[in-house]
């Protein structure tokens, strides 16, 4: 028998399919806190987690029986990759999952964006008919920037064609056929982008290399008035420097589904702009992308542990430990 946690909310469709697995206990109260989560840990063979559960190495100590971590969902930024491999666990999410949802979202935002429609609603909820404050942009004709060409960026860009955008992507993992396939070009310098973009969007992975992404010295080569939207990840952005451009007008807008802490500390200088519209965190928020996230999560628990088989792996380095107890 194996012992399944599931401290953070996940799908009823992901639930029921681990519930059919006669192998498996499943521990899935909704929502658990850190001290609930720590106090299950010592039976779990499997977790799934999304955002809010971080696995670190603590959490990892109370789980001595611990095999496998499910990340349902994409970023791994709340799992110690690192501390899972010392500890022998084979730490996995659903990359394919919320694909389509994430980058709906981020042209949805991008579109509220270049025509203000959150501030418009806004201001007709007071009682105001204000057609001349809400002077929009076309997206025809202008230059998407994508930073970063994963699976989200290449799905934006796909979709953005269609608005008559012109498009670049800078992703350095990312070989240039990806981006001529989808007939645009990769630009193998960051800078060279931020020159050419009049709308921005983020879709890059944090790490050393792109955390605080956009600051200051990035920010100076941007054109005036440069649109910024990210859907991505909060710690991309270095908050008080967009903070100051956007108050500046340096920067024209930006449109927010993600922040350095979520929820966002009551002091982050980039809430309350006039020009910033915000969502909390909603581009893997649809009933198709909680499904398949669900789903898959409980496939990727159950392939491991009954059938000793691991895709998407975020830790392979794992298998020389496992190899060698
Ligand atoms: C992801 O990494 O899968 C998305 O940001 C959505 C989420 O965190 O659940």
């Amino acid at each position: 028998m194996f012992n399944i946690l599931v401290p953070d909310n996940l799908n009823q469709a992901g639930l029921d399919m681990l519930a059919k697995i006669k192998e498996f206990e499943i521990y899935a109260p909704g929502k658990m806190s850190r001290e609930d989560t720590l106090a299950a840990a010592p039976k779990a063979h499997a977790m799934i987690i999304r955002s809010d559960t971080t696995v670190d190495r603590e959490l990892l100590e109370h789980a001595p029986h611990l095999k496998v971590v499910v990340r349902a969902g994409v970023g791994v930024d709340n799992i110690d990759l690192a501390a899972c491999t010392e500890h022998g666990v084979v730490a996995m999410n659903t990359p394919d999952a919320n694909t389509i949802s994430t980058a709906e979202h981020a042209i949805a935002l991008m579109l509220a964006l270049a025509r203000q429609i959150p501030q418009a609603d806004a201001s007709m909820r007071a009682g105001r008919w204000d057609r001349k404050q809400f002077m929009g942009m076309e997206l025809y004709g202008k230059t998407l920037g994508l930073i970063g060409f994963g699976r989200v960026g290449r799905a934006v860009a796909e979709r953005a064609q269609c608005f008559g955008l012109m498009e670049i992507a800078y992703d350095p993992f990312v070989p240039d056929e990806v981006a001529r396939h989808l007939g645009l070009s990769l630009v193998p310098r960051v800078e060279q982008l931020l020159e050419q973009a009049d709308i921005l969007s983020l879709h890059a992975v944090v790490n050393d290399a792109t955390r605080e992404l956009i600051n200051a010295e990035t920010i100076a080569h941007m054109k005036d008035g440069v649109l910024i939207v990210n859907a991505a990840r909060g710690k991309l952005i270095n908050n008080a420097d967009l903070a100051a451009a956007l108050k500046s007008g340096k920067v024209g807008g930006a449109a927010l589904d993600v922040y350095d802490v979520e929820p966002p500390d009551a002091d982050n200088p980039l809430l309350g702009l006039p020009n910033v519209i915000y969502t909390p965190h909603l581009g893997a928020s649809t009933q198709e992308a909680q499904d398949a996230v669900g789903t898959q999560a409980a496939d990727a628990v159950s392939n491991a542990l009954i059938k000793d088989r691991y895709d998407n792996v975020r830790n392979r380095d794992v298998f020389n430990v496992l190899g060698q107890s």
